[in-house]
């Protein structure tokens, strides 16, 4: 407590009623001594040269050198908020996570939204996948469900994710997003269409975060207290309704607003229309994931709500804004590797791949101590790490005076049957059409026309070679897809 008193006293406040900045009676240097003066640099005389002994010209221009971190290589523009997850149903028959044992229990959470493949400055409403990361600070610890506004992904295989991320982004000669070469990846890799179905229908560009679902995407686990293993996966439903921009509107909103979603979902909680989304999980016990006819651990499939049901777990609010973007957004760290005793992962080896990668990726980005940060910290009554300096240490680790022998049960994992050799495997049969097929049958035609003139825009560019490979692909969908995206782009060439 007093830590994290002490930590939030150096962010500024809004508790003077000033907005978004502490009350300053004069500016200080970073020692705290008043500027001699904050307009003026020290010179030797009217016309003479600057004195490098102005040591507080010098300490202000190697601060603003340093003001920025590097960005997140994906998902680098991004809005967040604070807020709270209330139980609304007990279902702790399937996990003995604290936090979710009681209806009516409240656990403060930190949510940032983001687009993934612009960088910091990119607009908001571009075609493009949103990212929901989720921090809930628990009794037992922090727990991060990092997922995106789809429930499934492009890959199934984590080897492939810098490929696949390098096509999205610019070319490393001509320095601009390549149409091409995300076609090319997507069409030789036909276990991206569910996703790119979903990228391209209306879907693919919502108003604003607070106007759209978001999914765990994983498979992930609830343990309970016998010890039962479930799979689950985690749906979040907008209360807010679907928006969307048609390519039209978002053209005309980038061109007035590049901070669309940004200035959406802020302005809403300021004047207190705080967004909820509902959340639900499916279940998979562990004997029916074995006997499951398709892979419930792959990332490009969902699992048929008629088969798992929803089961209603709580609903989140966001309403709270952050006080400083830099500080609690911008450095903000969510990894999936953060679990807490109740929750696990899964065999799917993308989220294997994930739980060391973010951890890396931050320890770069934000440096080794970024979880020592106000909106990092976990906030649960016990917290001994046994680490202790490194860059940037706050000094809040302390070496903690703990007996090796307390051994606290709660986070270990029944075991997990693991079967056959290791080695590289080539899914058999992995069934890349079914799935995006059956979503194609649910548009209706204008939807579906949408869709064909989307992806035409999206095609702009691209060679014959590449187009054929993609709309073969569609074909397999249904037939009626390959068609209407081949005319569609048909009447653009005319
Ligand atoms: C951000 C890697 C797949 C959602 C990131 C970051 C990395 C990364 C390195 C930047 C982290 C940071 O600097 O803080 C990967 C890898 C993947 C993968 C290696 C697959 C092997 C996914 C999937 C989802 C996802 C499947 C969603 C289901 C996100 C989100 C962020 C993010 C929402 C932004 C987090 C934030 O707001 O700070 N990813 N990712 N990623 N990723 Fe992934």
């Amino acid at each position: 407590e007093e830590q994290l008193k002490w930590i939030k006293a150096l962010l500024p406040n809004k508790e003077d009623g000033k907005g978004d900045r502490p009350s300053c009676p004069y500016a200080t240097s970073i020692n705290g001594a008043p500027l001699a003066d904050p307009q003026y640099a020290l010179r030797a005389g009217v016309r003479g040269p600057l004195l490098l002994q102005d040591w507080q010209l010098v300490e202000k221009h190697t601060q603003f050198n340093r003001e920025r971190i590097p960005e997140r290589i994906v998902h680098a523009k991004g809005s967040g908020a604070f807020g709270t997850f209330t139980v609304t149903q007990d279902l702790s028959k399937f996990t003995k996570a604290k936090f979710l044992n009681e209806v009516g229990k409240k656990t403060e959470v930190f949510i940032r939204f983001s687009t993934v493949a612009g960088e910091l400055g990119a607009a908001d409403a571009e075609r493009d996948v949103r990212g929901v990361a989720m921090k809930f600070y628990t009794e037992e610890g922090n727990w991060d469900l990092v997922g995106n506004n789809t429930p499934v992904f492009f890959i199934r295989d984590p080897s492939l994710f810098p490929d696949f991320i390098h096509t999205q982004k610019r070319d490393p000669r001509t320095n601009m997003r390549s149409n091409e070469a995300a076609w090319k990846f997507w069409s030789e890799h036909p276990e991206s269409l569910h996703q790119v179905t979903i990228l391209m229908s209306d879907r693919g560009i919502p108003t604003g975060y607070r106007f759209m679902n978001a999914y765990g995407s994983h498979t992930y686990s609830f343990i309970n207290k016998d010890d039962e293993r479930f799979y689950v996966k985690f749906h979040f439903k907008t209360q807010q309704g679907h928006k969307h921009y048609t390519n039209a509107e978002a053209a005309k909103v980038v061109g007035g607003d590049r901070e669309s979603s940004q200035r959406d979902l802020y302005e809403a909680i300021e004047l207190g229309d705080f967004p909820r989304w509902k959340c639900y999980v499916q279940v998979m016990t562990e004997d029916e994931a074995g006997a499951c006819p398709f892979d419930p651990f792959d990332l490009t499939k969902v699992w048929p709500h008629s088969m798992y049901p929803l089961h209603e777990l709580g609903f989140l609010e966001l309403n709270r804004n952050p006080d400083n973007y830099f500080a609690e957004v911008e450095q903000a760290a969510f990894a999936p590797k953060n679990t807490v005793p109740g929750l696990g992962h899964s065999p799917d080896p993308m989220l294997q791949m994930r739980i060391f990668s973010y951890m890396d990726a931050q320890n770069y980005r934000l440096g080794i101590n970024h979880n020592q940060l106000p909106v990092n910290r976990a906030r649960c009554p016990i917290f001994c790490p046994q680490y202790r300096s490194g860059h940037m240490s706050l000094g809040e680790i302390k070496d903690a005076n703990f007996n090796p022998d307390a051994k606290v049960n709660s986070m270990l994992e029944p075991p997990l049957k693991l079967e056959g050799d290791a080695f590289r495997p080539v899914p058999k049969n992995p069934d890349d059409y079914t799935q995006p097929g059956n979503l194609f049958r649910l548009f209706d035609q204008d939807q579906r026309n949408r869709l064909f003139n989307n992806i035409a825009d999206a095609m702009e560019g691209v060679s014959k070679e590449v187009m054929e490979k993609q709309i073969e692909h569609f074909s397999r969908c249904d037939p009626a897809y390959g068609a209407g995206v081949r005319d569609a782009i048909q009447r653009r060439s005319k």
